[in-house]
């Protein structure tokens, strides 16, 4: 099932979501419906707040990238980053902040920890497309944005294009769940 994306302003987004404590029909099926609703959207990657579940889970899928055709998609539940190394600037965008592009600093290695699908427990070692993806996406289980880490020189540019989404103008070319509007014109 096609699922909304929640957008930049969205609470969801900002909090740290919760580990897994195993894999059931429900997580399976909403495995499935992650993977429809990133593909949709011609995304390779998708955390699960995106789609409204506030859970330590993301699927990942690069080979729609050149030199990336025979990769596996990839599903990551519960991962925690062992160690890092080098260093690498690339351009990045989100499917939460539709429109809004920014280079971003990340290690170019990591070493990673996490379950698998079937929730069996796997390390190994990423670099990349695999590494600044499976960053950027944990990043979204922590409640962090790419748009918080992008370089300085093109953060006036982006908070224009922030406050638009923040006020509910998104235009995207799939399903979002637009959060209502805070007003602080009628206090409680
Ligand atoms: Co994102």
């Amino acid at each position: 099932m096609i699922l909304p994306i929640t957008i930049y302003s969205d609470a969801i987004l900002r909090q740290r979501a919760k580990p897994l404590k195993g894999v059931d029909a429900g997580v399976e099926e909403l495995v499935q419906s992650m993977f429809e609703s990133m593909r949709n959207a011609s995304g390779i990657g998708l955390a699960a707040p995106q789609v409204g579940y506030s859970l330590r889970l993301l699927v990942l899928d690069v080979s729609c990238i050149k030199n990336y055709e025979q990769e596996q998609p990839l599903v990551v539940i519960n991962p925690h980053i062992l160690s890092v190394r080098g260093s690498c600037e690339m351009e990045e965008g989100c499917l939460s902040v539709p429109g809004v592009q920014g280079d971003v600093v990340r290690p170019a290695v990591i070493m990673l920890k996490y379950r698998n699908e079937r929730f069996e427990e796997q390390v190994g070692e990423f670099s990349g497309m695999f590494a600044r993806v499976l960053q950027h996406e944990i990043d979204h289980l922590d409640g962090t944005l790419f748009v918080d880490r992008v370089q300085k020189r093109h953060r006036r540019k982006i908070q224009k294009e922030l406050s638009l989404l923040s006020s509910g103008v998104v235009s995207a070319a799939y399903p979002v769940s637009i959060p209502d509007v805070v007003s602080n014109s009628h206090p409680l």
